[in-house]
């Protein structure tokens, strides 16, 4: 029923007249020459016109290079020759699916660094999976389904991180699942393998079956450390040039911050309890195994303070965080997240912020705005950290986590839909949020990394925005993320120069996807990649409005008129033209009538195939 107007990343490249490379093009006349297939291509030698003309091959640009090849069910059988493959070396999508291609995963595809989409899936590769996946940093999709791969599921995997989706199913995999703590990862499937042991944490978002068909626990995993009381270890011993693994890094962030809080801990004891002479002081701080003198000379020779924005009222008891417990929680635009557990049961988020661009001061003064900000949907900066090799924020924990698991995490039968009403909260909270944002510095605060999931629910229910004021002081290689690309207003190319009117875009984005269902960025089963702006463009313009809409927002009546009218918020929101974009406090207020108008009975019904969009505007 949802017609998808596709857009094929050759039709873009339709017309190129350069002539393609000789090397491309030898590589493919040797693949086809030299892999016995069943069915024919047309592939003509003699041709040069190979972008154009030959079956299953997309060029770049300029038609130089061959960047697409996709030979579905071509019934090639044996094993890929040397030479062939591996020398389209700008290869970015291949796809030889259902074919019967045997023998071991080719060495030669290492040579395709710019490699994104990759599907081997239904054909008879077997042996191991390549060991060092991280040779291929632009992966996003990896399907090598129902294959004979044995041997065990690489750890390098991990390291993707633009990885989105990865099916492994029906194979002969052995061995333990490694946490593929990959953040992005929205599709995964494993099932029916060999493997054994625990399901990490961080992939029980994923329904059951994704596990089916495997000796697998779901109970416990390794990745839940239970804190330890802090060892006497100085704060300083993480200084001394080691490189620690990640586990191990969790750990000490825990320990680090247990002691650095300790040391607070005692300042404030320090401070705020002098008056009353001190007495439950020295207990605690027994309690706890130091003396206040060592505890204070310790974090000011180590020079690291965790800066709180509530002073003294700050709820965490020196206890508390003893004995807190830690997880991770996911590996975001700017590093990894942990949740801490208090023994009261309260619940922060300390992220662990890599490659920051600005030094301490400018850290200080931004992270002095942020906390500054107090709004139900901004969700609230707590305490930062800086030191020469940790810099840490601590925020509110919200645990139904972010607008993109709700929208796109879940799969199959367990899932629960969002309900248009939630969707609506969420859009008018995120724009609140967003308009806070922009008032601050005199107006000039950008957000910079707007997407779903960077918004949560508040406990109202409502749509709240994180990661504040990090885009425009982390450095550029952590910065993009191919989905956070799908976000990007087309005149932004560097994300430290986000803007406001890029922030309203952002949120059009996001205001598309609630309508949708739909990633910004996503492939369709036959391996073609969509655009979500694009795609929404095109299905307005052809007037089909009511095709664009979320399949599980079809079932809740009444609710027409108020989709229309978001979608055209969202349309005004992704304007290609800067200043034809609204501003945030405009949309707040666009977006907050959607309801308003709708009850109110006088209002006249708005033509469902209106478009806001003149059709000039519509294909890039
Ligand atoms: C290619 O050209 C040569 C001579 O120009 C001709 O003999 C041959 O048949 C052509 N091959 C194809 C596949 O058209
Ligand atoms: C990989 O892609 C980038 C940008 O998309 C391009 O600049 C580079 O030349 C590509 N590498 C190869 C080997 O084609
Ligand atoms: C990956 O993609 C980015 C942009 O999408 C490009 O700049 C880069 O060259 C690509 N290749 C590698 C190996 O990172
Ligand atoms: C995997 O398969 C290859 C050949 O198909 C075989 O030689 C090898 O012993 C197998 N390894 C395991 C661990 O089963
Ligand atoms: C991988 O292939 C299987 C089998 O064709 C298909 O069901 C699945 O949707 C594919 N997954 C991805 C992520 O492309
Ligand atoms: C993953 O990346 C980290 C650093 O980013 C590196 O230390 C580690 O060796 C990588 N792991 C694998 C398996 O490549
Ligand atoms: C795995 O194989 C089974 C049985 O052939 C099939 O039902 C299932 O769809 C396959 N899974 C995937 C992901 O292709």
């Amino acid at each position: 029923m949802v017609v998808f107007k596709l857009f094929l990343m050759g039709l873009l490249y339709f017309g190129a007249t350069a002539i393609v490379l000789e090397d491309d093009r030898k590589a493919l006349l040797n693949f086809m020459n030299n892999l016995p297939h069943s069915r024919s291509l047309n592939w003509d030698s003699n041709s040069t016109n190979v972008c154009n003309h030959w079956t299953g091959v997309t060029c770049n640009e300029d038609g130089s290079r061959v960047i697409g090849l996709r030979l579905p069910g071509v019934g090639f059988h044996g094993h890929i020759p040397a030479n062939t493959i591996g020398k389209l070396s700008s290869l970015q999508i291949l796809s030889l699916r259902s074919n019967a291609i045997s023998g071991e995963f080719p060495t030669d595809f290492y040579d395709l660094k710019n490699l994104s989409l990759l599907y081997l899936q239904f054909n008879q590769f077997s042996g191991s999976l390549p060991l060092d996946f991280t040779i291929w940093k632009n992966l996003t999709i990896v399907n090598l389904s129902n294959n004979k791969f044995n041997g065990s599921i690489p750890v390098s995997i991990s390291n993707l991180t633009r990885l989105s989706a990865l099916n492994l199913a029906n194979n002969s995999l052995i061995g333990g699942i490694p946490d593929l703590g990959v953040y992005d990862l929205q599709v995964l499937d494993l099932s029916h393998n060999r493997l054994t042991g625990i399901v990490p944490k961080s992939l029980r978002k994923f329904p059951k079956s994704a596990f089916s068909g495997n000796d697998l626990s779901m109970v416990y995993s390794s990745d839940e450390v239970p804190i330890v009381m802090p060892t006497r270890k100085p704060v300083s011993s993480s200084k001394n040039g080691e490189k620690l693994g990640e586990k191990a890094v969790l750990a000490t962030i825990v320990v680090v911050s247990a002691v650095v809080f300790t040391g607070f801990a005692v300042f404030w004891i320090v401070c705020c309890l002098r008056k009353n002479g001190g007495d439950g002081v020295s207990s605690k701080l027994e309690k706890g195994g130091m003396s206040p003198e060592k505890a204070i000379s310790r974090s000011q020779d180590a020079n690291n303070r965790l800066v709180f924005f509530e002073g003294c009222s700050y709820a965490f008891d020196l206890e508390d965080l003893l004995r807190a417990s830690a997880e991770v929680l996911g590996k975001g635009t700017f590093g990894m997240s942990y949740k801490a557990i208090l023994e009261d049961g309260t619940s922060v988020v300390v992220k662990r912020l890599k490659e920051l661009s600005v030094g301490k001061r400018e850290f200080e003064q931004q992270m002095g705005v942020v906390g500054g900000i107090k709004h139900e949907n901004v969700i609230e900066l707590r305490a930062y950290y800086y030191s020469k090799d940790e810099k840490l924020t601590v925020c509110e924990y919200y645990g139904e986590g972010s607008v993109a698991a709700m929208l796109h995490g879940k799969r199959g039968e367990d899932r629960v839909p969002l309900t248009w009403e939630t969707r609506l909260r969420i859009a008018i909270g995120a724009a609140r949020g967003i308009a806070r944002i922009h008032a601050e510095i005199g107006g000039k605060l950008v957000h910079g990394n707007i997407k779903s999931s960077n918004v949560f629910l508040n406990p109202q229910s409502y749509g709240c925005i994180s990661d504040v004021g990090l885009s425009t002081i982390m450095s550029q290689i952590a910065a993009p993320i191919a989905r956070a690309a799908g976000y990007r207003a087309p005149e932004i190319t560097d994300t430290r120069k986000a803007t406001q009117p890029s922030d309203v875009y952002s949120f059009g984005v996001l205001l598309l996807e609630l309508l949708t269902g739909k990633s910004p960025v996503h492939t369709t089963s036959g391996d073609e990649v969509i655009h979500l702006v694009r795609w929404v463009h095109s299905v307005v313009r052809e007037e089909w409005t009511g095709e664009v809409f979320d399949v599980e927002l079809l079932k809740y009546p009444n609710i027409e008129e108020e989709m229309v009218e978001m979608l055209q918020i969202a349309m005004s929101c992704v304007a290609r033209v800067v200043d034809q974009r609204p501003k945030m406090t405009e949309v707040v207020k666009m977006v907050e009538d959607v309801r308003r108008n709708t009850e109110s009975e006088n209002r006249p019904c708005l033509p469902e195939s209106s478009s806001p969009v003149p059709p000039s505007d519509v294909l890039e």
